[in-house]
């Protein structure tokens, strides 16, 4: 009597026994799957988001001369510019990635150029008899504020946006161009 009272108590419970075992099954069944998923969600969004946080700030760098350093209407100063490149996978800490000149022209306005010649890349002098910038490839030249003086490069030299902060802290936000567009086509 007992046991068919039990087994009457029993037969009702499995149901709902076999309704938690399912429950639990699909749980794990979820979290196993879930999880490799978003492992490998995570894995291919982070060098996006690593490009996100190392774009940081406004762009400017902070450039290692100040203004009362710079003569007004006097040579260039050339400044290699250093930083941390990132690609899809990789930080690769303090590279070299180009020049800038400054030439300040006015109390407190200062001119920056990309040293890189807009034609094929080569990196452009300055030619202190001549007040020209030179570009020793393929024999160009560029006016002191910046414009072509021959036909071969296809545009000026690339101006860079300058700010003058605390007074005497030259900032430049540093891009390269396209070469061998007449357009200003920033890369990178
Ligand atoms: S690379 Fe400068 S003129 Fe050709």
């Amino acid at each position: 009597m007992s046991q068919a009272h039990l087994e009457l108590h029993e037969h009702p419970g499995e149901p709902r026994r076999g309704f938690i075992t399912h429950v639990l099954a699909a749980g794990i069944g979820l979290l196993v799957g879930t999880v490799p998923a978003f492992a490998g969600l995570a894995f291919f969004l982070d060098p996006i988001m690593r490009k996100k946080k190392s774009g940081g700030g406004d762009g400017f760098l902070k450039m290692p001369v100040t203004l009362e350093a710079l003569e007004i209407n006097g040579q260039p100063q050339l400044v290699k510019i250093i930083m941390d490149r990132v690609d899809a996978w990789n930080t690769y800490l303090n590279q070299p990635v180009g020049s800038v000149y400054l030439r300040r022209t006015d109390k407190d306005k200062v001119v920056a150029f990309n040293s890189s010649c807009p034609h094929l890349g080569c990196m452009v002098d300055y030619k202190a008899a001549d007040r020209i910038y030179f570009c020793p490839c393929h024999t160009s030249a560029f006016g002191e504020d910046g414009t072509k003086q021959n036909d071969i490069p296809p545009r000026g030299l690339d101006t860079l946006d300058v700010d003058i902060r605390n007074g005497t802290e030259v900032w430049v936000k540093f891009q390269n161009f396209r070469a061998t567009t007449p357009d200003k086509i920033p890369v990178g």
